[in-house]
């Protein structure tokens, strides 16, 4: 072997499979692990000293809407500075391509783009802008269903037609054959809720040629939960194609508990289909500010609205008040506009966080005024309170759902492992400082205990900063492994 770039000497090796972390050392050259173990013998261009922290392969956030965050703050702060080196784009149903919009694009489409201006009308063109102008970290992107509903029918309170299923359908194969990785539906939201399954089914099966993927924000996650489970496989099986549930939860303190029913139901369909889910590690919520939400939060606070941005950070009871009218009036007034929303229960989250085929997924929302802080804080969460503090399951675990299990998942190649001829996509962290840092009060707040984070054998952030270089790349269908693999064992 020729000299490496860089040999990062006496680390804890947790390579992502799940198995106990080993003492040793990691040798990068270009964009590529190329040695592990006992390095003594080799010398690197550039050496880091671990100093006994643990080395981990970069985490995958496999529930991101950081479609437009990408390009406008390409940095990534809030992404990098968890350890976070690739992410999954366009859940929920929404995606900024294939829309060409000449209207404030409908919510929660303007969960991701405020402006019609900021919507692509092809896939090709979206991701050539990341090509173009890439950012810190690598992203895989999906079409969203409510995206293509938008451009294809004149109203959105009903089925669509055929001949709409079929523009639909065009639009989303050529995507696919663009580089999108699947297909997203919300199925919960205004723009879609009035799909019926059958609607979802003839799209998704759209994947199976291109062995794509399908993930999903459930028509319900409260009272009918079990019920949109079922939907839920029932679209898997009946396109044949692997499904993913979003953010796995059950909302409204009557639904607590529900989860221990899906999850057992999830559990029996894997037997025979490829079915995964993500969570992230917290009791609220956050999207769209909606009214029907209400009587189902303890709490609500707004985190950004564009008919009185000075309410973003403060609780909607307290806005009602000062507005002098009810809770569902003060809603209406602020929209468009995005709250947070306590509604789970923590024990529902330490149920699905427990669950072995669990991945961890931030939902975070970049361009909230004042965001939840899941996102800049899921993944030191999971690993400082959830593993470290609660000891709800080993930090070999924790990192096997944050990489291997979700590359899996996504069919991400050469990516969520620590291994020769892997990507360098490489965090390094102290297991015994790592915490969030980001509250509800001030969400954007760094993680403590990230030593490192490097993406494609580049370092993007040191020491508590960013090093300012964006070696991410805009990671293509075809280009990938097959999907779904994470129901192989
Ligand atoms: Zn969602
Ligand atoms: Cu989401």
């Amino acid at each position: 072997m020729s000299q490496p770039d860089l040999v990062i000497r006496d680390a804890i090796l947790i390579d992502g499979s799940g198995s106990p972390g080993v003492r040793g050392d990691l040798a990068v050259h270009d964009d590529r692990i190329v040695a592990m173990g006992d390095l003594a013998r080799e010398k690197g261009s550039r050496e880091i000293s671990a100093g006994g922290l643990a080395l981990a392969p970069g985490f995958i956030d496999t529930h991101t809407h950081d479609d437009r965050a990408l390009l406008s703050n390409p940095l990534m702060e809030c992404k990098v500075s968890q350890g976070v080196t690739t992410v999954i784009t366009g859940n929920c149903g929404i995606s900024l391509a294939p829309l060409s919009i000449d209207r404030y694009p409908p919510p929660p489409l303007d969960i991701i783009g405020r402006e019609a201006s900021q919507f692509f009308p092809t896939f090709d063109s979206y991701l050539s802008a990341l090509d173009r102008d890439p950012p810190a970290l690598n992203a895989a992107c999906q079409v969203g269903h409510s995206t293509l509903r938008v451009g294809a029918m004149d109203r959105l309170d009903r089925p669509a037609t055929a001949s709409e299923i079929g523009a639909m359908r065009g639009a989303l194969e050529t995507a696919l054959e663009q580089g999108a990785i699947g297909l997203s539906t919300g199925l919960y939201y205004p723009p879609a809720k009035d799909a019926p399954t059958d609607e979802v089914v003839e799209l998704a099966k759209s994947m199976r040629p291109y062995g794509g993927i399908h993930t999903t924000h459930m028509r319900d996650e409260a009272s009918h939960l079990v019920t949109s489970v079922n939907e839920t496989i029932a679209i898997g099986k009946a396109a044949g194609i692997p499904v993913v549930i979003s953010h796995h939860k059950a909302s409204g303190t009557p639904n607590h508990g529900l989860v221990r029913d899906t999850l057992k139901l999830i559990d029996d369909a894997r037997r025979t289909q490829s079915l995964g889910l993500d969570v992230y590690p917290y009791v609220a919520a956050s999207t769209m500010l909606d009214s029907r939400r209400i009587p189902l939060a303890s709490k609500i606070i707004v985190t950004w609205s564009k008919s009185h941005p000075e309410f973003a950070g403060q609780a909607l009871d307290i806005i009602a008040k000062q507005l002098g009218c009810t809770m569902g009036e003060a809603a209406n007034r602020l929209l468009p506009a995005g709250a947070i929303y306590f509604m789970m229960s923590e024990d529902d989250v330490r149920r699905v966080l427990s669950y072995p085929h669990t991945m961890i997924g931030s939902d975070g929302l970049p361009h909230d005024e004042h965001p939840h802080p899941r996102l800049w804080g899921t993944f030191p969460r999971v690993l400082g309170h959830y593993v470290r503090d609660v000891k709800l399951f080993p930090l070999e675990e924790a990192v096997r759902r944050m990489t291997s299990l979700s590359a899996a998942q996504f069919g991400l190649k050469d990516r969520g492992a620590l291994r020769p001829g892997a990507y360098a996509d490489l965090v390094l962290f102290d297991p015994a400082a790592i915490s969030d840092s980001a509250t509800f009060e001030k969400p954007t707040t760094p993680a403590a205990g990230i030593a490192f984070v490097m993406v494609n054998g580049r370092m993007v952030w040191r020491d508590g900063a960013h090093t300012g270089d964006r070696p991410g790349r805009a990671l293509r269908r075809g280009s990938l492994g097959p999907m779904g693999g994470a129901a192989a064992h």
